[in-house]
């Protein structure tokens, strides 16, 4: 972690002046998610869950009518089998009718449903449904709530995720889905592997001469290897940032830690059915237990070479108790030793390479440690390229937060260059053009973006036709058993026109021209179409160009022209472009040969959700966040009600005359509370279930009215005498002052220099001073009177009131300036002056003065 941040060169860029949005990172994983946070002022590191945890189990739930998160949620599902959700990554953009929907009913016990998607979906207990897209998107507000409560509830609406190399277009919509359904964007998709090689760029140079890295992630759910190759971006500069190249991807999908979990209940239900004679696979809560002590006894059985198994009142009321072998375990696994490396060797494969280029197998996922899986990869690639300490647990969501860094450009991380490859095969196909009436129609397939291609790349697709035609991007081969290959179709129309007009204006055979995009978060998309065409150009330098070569092709299939790199992302990702090396388009298109034509896209046959059917979901989470908020405020105002109540009550039940309370109270008023206090002891037990939040804040209030003068009396008690002490200093010093004052006066007056403070003022002040003891005098005498338990008759409010006027004339003589002594000579011309002489006053009143001229 210090060697991350010590490479991190983590600052923020000067040239931003906005405020700074802050990135979240999220791993989403079939079993845990991770999540970090780069964010202004906030050391770069994994976001805690509120106990300080890590790692945040990926479960959403309801108890009841309460939702709950993570391990919360994870832990009801023996007592609430089908209102907690776990592992639900299997069915990100699953068709309801696949064997990865099969699967995932064979671990789990929620209650699936088909959507009208085809995709999948829940069904509560309380018979409410929700899409999978729906409860990850909860769960992914729940990391965002996380984020924004450590930023003290700055907002955080950015996210970058990670996603399995192998997910396909369905798949990744799916993520996207749910981020909107959440309220966020995403900024970037980012494939695990390549998250973890970034992060392992960050800390280490590299040298022109390419390493090969073989990054092994053992999952939950699947396991996959990425090559990946490191060198310098440039071979001189030693600081120089690093090119990251993924050279090849293997993955296997569905055989994870779960599989191997699956298998150990496997062994516990036979065992307890062999033993107990009891069927247990109908009882769903049964089947959830087994599923958590399946995962429990795996875990020791990774360090043990036998775990003993326990589960209190299984079913039937039957306690199970039971031994399994780590032997018995790893030969019921054995078949799938072949399928934990096969990726590696496919990953190979695809990257034209052999064991012998790779330096090091970095080894990361939760699965990684589970000895099986250990030990078959050790035993494909050999002990010594097992990479040694490299702690890759959290570097999948440490590398997506650089990454998004990197994207959102807010944030300076070194020059690490990310080129990905895409995982499949993508197609472009299309109806040849019927050449003869009543021929056969005839499609034409063309690979566009072939395993290994690039992403954030587009290419530029030349038809020649002369009417409308539909093109369908797809998979070349499934990808997996019931998932559909077709990607999107479009219809492009206004053809005949268009190539008309391009004839009109002079062109010589115009043609049909589509973009096809594969953007950096893996989205293939028809970016445009337009009709083409060269206008005949009659100069002698034309008619030299089209002799040169600049005739057009004139076969039917599909010509692809690569172009310069150009991110594209879905529709709903943000604008900023990932890719430093991408340059803008750099051929000019005459304005006058190019015709855009009509661009129809239609639906895949697992469609990304509609704008509408995200709306809708949003809303739907939205209400739940308002209705749980409520709930907190109502059980908040109901709590406090509850407390105050006892807190009443054991003033009310403490008869000792010391308490400040019975002091301050008439045994009128003790009464009266008394009274209130039963009724709203009365009418909480009966209405705690039905009240409203404004119930319990009235109850309150209605008690509290009683009890405020009360408390008012023993405030003024210890106010009281603090402010009096303020205007007794201010009597004081006012009294001091004009004393003082009157003294220089007459030095002045015998010196006839001017004096500071003429007679006016003094008397002014002295007579707010008279004023204002006098007011004190026969208050205070009132307020000696005023017993404790009755309400004050001079407040300390009053108080403060009352010698501001003093105070601040006081003040404002304090502040004149001394005026300027002449300097001239003594004249002998009398001035009129003043003086003051002192007569005996009053008892109460000091002192009064009187002044008269003297000549
Ligand atoms: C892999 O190793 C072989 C043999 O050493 C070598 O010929 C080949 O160029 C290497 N491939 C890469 C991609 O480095
Ligand atoms: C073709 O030209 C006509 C006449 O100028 C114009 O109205 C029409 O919009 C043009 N169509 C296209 C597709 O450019
Ligand atoms: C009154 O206030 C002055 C100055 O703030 C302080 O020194 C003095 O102790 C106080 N007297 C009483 C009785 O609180
Ligand atoms: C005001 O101050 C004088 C002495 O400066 C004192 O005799 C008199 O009691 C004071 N009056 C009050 C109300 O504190
Ligand atoms: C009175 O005169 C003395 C000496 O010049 C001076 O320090 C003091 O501030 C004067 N006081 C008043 C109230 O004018």
């Amino acid at each position: 972690m210090n060697r991350l941040l010590l490479g991190l060169l983590l600052c923020f860029s000067l040239w931003s002046h906005t405020a700074l949005a802050s990135v979240l990172a999220i791993d989403y994983g079939t079993d845990w998610i991770k999540a970090s946070l780069m964010a202004p002022g906030v050391p770069f590191d994994v976001l805690l869950n509120r106990d300080s945890k890590r790692k945040i189990q990926s479960s959403v739930g309801w108890k009841k009518e309460d939702r709950l998160f993570a391990s919360d949620a994870f832990n009801i599902a023996g007592r609430f089998p089908q209102d907690s959700f776990s592992e639900l990554k299997y069915l990100q953009g699953a068709p309801f009718d696949s064997p990865t929907t099969s699967f995932y009913a064979s671990i789990s016990t929620a209650d699936l449903i088909k959507t009208s998607r085809g995709t999948v979906g829940a069904r509560r207990t309380d018979g409410s449904e929700w899409s999978v897209e729906e409860l990850i998107a909860m769960q992914l507000a729940y990391i965002r709530d996380l984020a924004e409560s450590t930023l003290n509830g700055e907002k955080v609406a950015d996210v970058v995720l990670t996603v399995p190399a192998f997910y396909t277009q369905h798949e990744r919509d799916a993520v996207i889905d749910a981020v909107e359904i959440a309220g966020m964007r995403t900024l970037a998709l980012v494939h695990d592997g390549s998250a973890v090689a970034i992060n392992y760029a960050m800390t280490r140079t590299f040298t022109d001469k390419p390493e090969h890295h073989i990054i092994y992630d053992a999952g939950a759910s699947s396991v996959r290897a990425t090559i990946v190759s490191f060198s310098s971006v440039d071979a001189k500069s030693k600081t120089s940032g690093t090119a990251i190249q993924v050279a090849g991807l293997g993955f296997e999908r569905q055989v994870g830690g779960n599989e191997l979990d699956r298998r150990l209940r496997e062994i516990l239900v036979k065992d307890f059915e062999k033993k107990h004679r009891t069927d247990v696979r109908s009882d769903k809560r049964a089947m959830a237990k087994l599923w958590k002590e399946a995962n429990r006894v795996k875990t020791i059985l990774s360090a043990n070479s036998d775990a003993s198994t326990s589960v209190e009142s299984l079913t039937n009321d039957i306690d199970y108790r039971s031994k399994v072998s780590r032997s018995d375990f790893e030969s019921a696994c054995r078949d799938l030793t072949g399928r934990f490396v096969k990726p590696i060797s496919d990953a190979l494969a695809n990257a034209d390479m052999t064991l012998d280029n790779i330096t090091s197998v970095i080894l990361t996922g939760g699965s990684s440690r589970t000895p099986i899986i250990q030990a078959a990869v050790t035993a494909a690639v050999g002990k010594s390229r097992i990479a040694q300490n490299v702690n890759a647990d959290e570097a999948a969501v440490l590398g997506a937060g650089l990454h998004g860094a990197a994207l959102s450009r807010q944030f300076k991380t070194k020059d690490i260059r990310l080129t990905d490859i895409a995982p499949y095969d993508v197609q472009v196909s299309y109806i040849a053009e019927s050449k003869s009436q009543g021929s056969k129609p005839r499609t034409i397939n063309t690979l566009v973006f072939p395993v290994g291609s690039k992403v954030g790349t587009r290419k530029t697709l030349t038809f020649k036709r002369k009417d409308d035609f539909n093109l369908k991007l797809t998979y070349r081969t499934p990808v997996l058993p019931g998932y559909p290959s077709d990607i999107l179709e479009a219809e492009l129309k206004g053809i005949p026109e268009a190539l008309q007009n391009l004839t009109e204006m002079g062109a010589v055979d115009p043609v049909v021209k589509a973009t096809v995009v594969l953007s950096e978060s893996g989205f293939v998309s028809i970016q445009d179409a337009i009709a083409f065409g060269e206008i005949k150009d009659d100069s002698l330098t034309g008619k030299l160009k089209s002799f040169l070569g600049g005739g057009s092709s004139s076969s039917e299939e599909a010509t692809t022209e690569k172009e310069t790199a150009v991110r594209s992302e879905s529709e709903t990702s943000s604008s900023s472009s990932a890719d430093p090396s991408a340059t803008a388009e750099t051929k000019p298109v005459k304005k006058d040969n190019t015709i855009p034509l009509e661009l129809n896209v239609k639906l895949a046959s697992i469609p990304p959700m509609s704008v509408a059917e995200k709306r809708a979901a949003r809303d739907r989470l939205m209400a739940i966040d308002r209705l749980e908020s409520g709930k907190r405020a109502r059980e908040e105002a109901r709590n406090s009600l509850e407390g105050y109540l006892y807190r009443v009550r054991d003033l009310l039940e403490d008869d000792s005359t010391e308490s400040p309370f019975v002091k301050c109270s008439q045994q009128a008023e003790r009464k009266a509370m008394e009274q209130k206090l039963q009724e709203s002891f009365a009418w909480l037990s009966e209405h705690d279930d039905d009240a409203l939040t404004k119930d319990f804040i009235a109850q309150r209030s209605a008690l509290e009215s009683l009890e405020q003068p009360i408390i008012h009396r023993y405030t003024e008690i210890q106010e009281f005498p603090k402010a009096l002490n303020v205007s007794q200093m201010m009597n004081w010093s006012a009294r001091l002052f004009i004393t003082e004052a009157k003294t220089n006066l007459t030095a002045a007056q015998d010196s006839e220099i001017p004096p500071r403070y003429t007679k006016e003022e003094i008397d002014s002040l002295e007579k707010t001073l008279k004023e204002h003891e006098v007011w004190m005098n026969e208050m205070v005498e009132k307020q000696k009177r005023v017993k404790m338990n009755e309400d004050p008759v001079l407040e300390s409010s009053m108080l403060k009131e009352k010698v501001k006027p003093l105070e601040t004339q006081l003040q404002k003589l304090l502040k004149k300036k001394a005026p300027r002594i002449p300097k001239k000579p003594k004249t002998t011309t009398s001035s009129s002056t003043t003086t003051t002489a002192k007569e005996s006053g009053s008892a109460s009143s000091d002192s009064s003065t009187q002044g008269h001229d003297e000549l």
